[in-house]
């Protein structure tokens, strides 16, 4: 997947994971790039998730603006704000984690095996909820009832 890179040469890389290269886009929103196929099915599955979920829930996930080249890229909005080490933000997101199985998904990587909050994967939004920005193995399974 080399030749994907060059269009994004001289852009700021702002993250690395194991999927996918995220680059600062310098008009408040970031380019992930998928390094892999996992990096491309992560790309289709933020969106899938993003567009059928309830907006209750849907303010929780990083806004996804656009997408090409058959989900080897995307962009979303650049979250700055860290996630605090707190107890009290420890407890929003186990509500927040029952918030999104009551809405049909499985919320997989925002807590680690060992219940502790994955934070590389989670910013707050300027009005200081809890957003996503990696919600790429997340599942959805539908609404119950
Ligand atoms: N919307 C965003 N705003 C700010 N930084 C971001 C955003 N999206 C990703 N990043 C940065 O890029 C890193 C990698 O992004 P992401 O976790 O989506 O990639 P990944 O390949 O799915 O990661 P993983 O290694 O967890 O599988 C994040 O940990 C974060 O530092
Ligand atoms: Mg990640």
């Amino acid at each position: 997947m080399g030749k994907i890179r060059e269009p994004n040469k001289g852009k700021k890389i702002i993250g690395i994971g194991s999927r996918r290269i995220v680059y600062d886009l310098g008009n408040g929103n970031v380019k992930k790039v998928a390094k892999t196929k996992y990096g491309v099915l992560s790309n289709r599955r933020e969106i899938v998730t993003y567009r059928s979920s309830a907006p209750s829930v849907r303010k929780h996930l990083a806004k996804i603006i656009e997408s090409g080249d058959e989900y080897k890229w995307i962009t979303m909005i650049r979250y700055n704000r860290e996630f605090p080490k707190t107890k009290e933000y420890h407890q929003k997101l186990y509500r927040l984690w029952g918030k999104f199985r009551k809405n049909g998904i499985t919320p997989y990587e925002i807590l680690t095996r060992q219940g502790r909050p994955n934070y590389q994967n989670m910013r707050l939004k300027q009005n200081g909820e809890i957003v996503v920005i990696d919600y790429g193995n997340f599942r959805f399974r539908g609404k119950k009832g």
